[in-house]
């Protein structure tokens, strides 16, 4: 919660984002160090933009939830950066922005005449950001996008059943997570400035953020080594580990043994499951509260090795347990033990806690094509740098602003790169 004296500054005011950054691994770097205060001005192709505001469209003519909710606290300006005006504006950013932030394909910005040598030569003090796939080698020209992360990172293969296939997670590690990386190099690079002076070139390769979220199922490689991986299930059922770390089905990566169990509606309700952890601490009350205190002193119960061969019964019982109540109440009798267990939320559960709204985890937003839409608001919380979720820009809505404001050009300079088409068609007046 913020404090009642804390100031209206937010940590990155005064810090310009030349954000040309699409699809979803870039903005949402951009979209954090918005929230953080930055002006983050988006560049976007005339006429065009960001392929998202036109992806999985759900308000015909309006701008996608995909963009919308990947593009807050933005500014947008359309610029052809292959036009030679445009070519002029863009140099004109890149004097004006303490950050450049791109995740076009490996070699795209070159192409363009703009290579790290150009932009530092142009501004010495500018960081520039860069996602791509894969870090230098055999793949450093290949075109990726979140699932081929996901799978190269290592996540996939060690995502799922053991006797099914690779699965990608839900979670967006490939591309949300690709971004939050970058974000923290791109903050560190400014640190680092404000004592040298100049900027540097950060880059982050999708493969390697991926592998960096998988680290722990690395570990398990190593140790394999040195026999069976024991606080896997498969261990307790007797079936032989391989060379690679196995798909490890829903088993804690932490050592405890843990499942998702089935509760009361489960029949009906996709999601009425708990994820129930059964660490040694808690071992007595855990017998306790299923109903089976004989556990706690039983021969080849008492202690967690001797448990590994039973885990499927012993979980199994827990489950008829879980299974007379539902995953609300399986959290409220379980906490008070410190029996570790969590709900399966579903998004519909989740867009409806109230309480997420008050932390502004979740945010309503006003939009003027869509009205109001739901977003995830900022995740990171500071006491004394507020976070205020604004809308998405339309595409172009700040063109002539940017130019004027940010870049100083008027008069007939302003008409000049106006009438060149190099900033697209330019709107009349701008939705509020
Ligand atoms: C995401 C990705 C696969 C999309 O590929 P794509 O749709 O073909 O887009 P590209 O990045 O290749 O850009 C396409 C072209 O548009 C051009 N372009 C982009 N913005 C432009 C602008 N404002 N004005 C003029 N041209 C522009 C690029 O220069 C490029 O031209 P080129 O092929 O002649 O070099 C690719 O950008 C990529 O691999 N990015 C790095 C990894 C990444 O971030 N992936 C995850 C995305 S969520």
């Amino acid at each position: 919660m913020l404090n009642e004296s804390v100031s209206p500054m937010k940590a990155l005011e005064g810090i310009k984002i030349l954000d040309f950054t699409h699809v979803q691994s870039g903005p949402t770097c951009t979209q954090i160090l918005g929230w953080f205060g930055a002006d983050v001005l988006k560049v976007e192709r005339p006429g065009v933009g960001d392929a998202t505001r036109k992806q999985l469209v759900d308000v015909p003519g309006a701008d996608s939830l995909y963009f919308t909710m990947l593009n807050h606290n933005k500014r947008s300006i359309e610029l052809n950066s292959k036009n030679e005006i445009g070519k002029e504006v863009l140099t004109r950013l890149i004097e004006e922005c303490d950050v450049l932030v791109e995740n076009f394909a490996p070699g795209a910005l070159d192409r363009m005449g703009f290579s790290w040598e150009r932009i530092q030569e142009i501004n010495p003090r500018i960081i520039m950001a860069s996602i791509k796939g894969f870090g230098p080698g055999k793949y450093q020209d290949c075109k990726v996008y979140e699932n081929v992360a996901r799978c190269a990172g290592g996540s996939a293969s060690t995502t799922g059943l053991l006797d099914g296939p690779p699965l990608v997670t839900g979670a967006q590690i490939g591309d949300s997570g690709t971004g939050l990386h970058l974000c923290l190099g791109i903050v560190t690079a400014l640190f680092q400035r404000e004592k040298t002076g100049r900027g540097q070139k950060v880059t982050t390769a999708m493969q390697d953020a991926v592998l960096n979220l998988a680290r722990v199922k690395m570990r398990d490689q190593q140790r394999l080594a040195s026999g069976p991986l024991n606080e896997y299930s498969q261990f307790g059922e007797g079936i032989p580990f391989g060379e690679a770390t196995p798909r490890a089905g829903n088993d804690s990566g932490g050592g405890q043994p843990g499942r998702i169990l089935k509760c009361k509606g489960w029949e009906d309700d996709p999601n009425a499951y708990t994820y129930f952890i059964c660490q040694a601490a808690i071992w007595d009350k855990v017998c306790d509260v299923i109903g089976e205190p004989e556990w706690k002193t039983k021969e080849g119960y008492t202690t967690p090795p001797e448990r590994l061969g039973k885990l499927n019964e012993i979980f199994a019982r827990i489950e008829q347990w879980t299974m007379t109540k539902t995953k609300f109440e399986v959290m409220d009798i379980c906490n008070p033990f410190n029996i570790p267990v969590g709900p399966i939320l579903s998004m519909k559960e989740i867009a409806e806690d109230e309480s997420l709204y008050a932390t502004g985890t979740m945010v309503r937003v006003n939009h003027p094509e869509r009205g109001e839409y739901l977003s995830v608001g900022c995740p990171i919380k500071m006491s004394d740098s507020p976070v205020e979720v604004t809308r998405s820009p339309l595409l172009g809505e700040h063109t002539v602003e940017i130019l004027s404001e940010v870049l100083g050009y008027s008069g007939e300079e302003l008409d000049r790169v106006v009438g060149s088409g190099a900033v697209g068609e330019i709107k009349a007046e701008a939705a509020q």
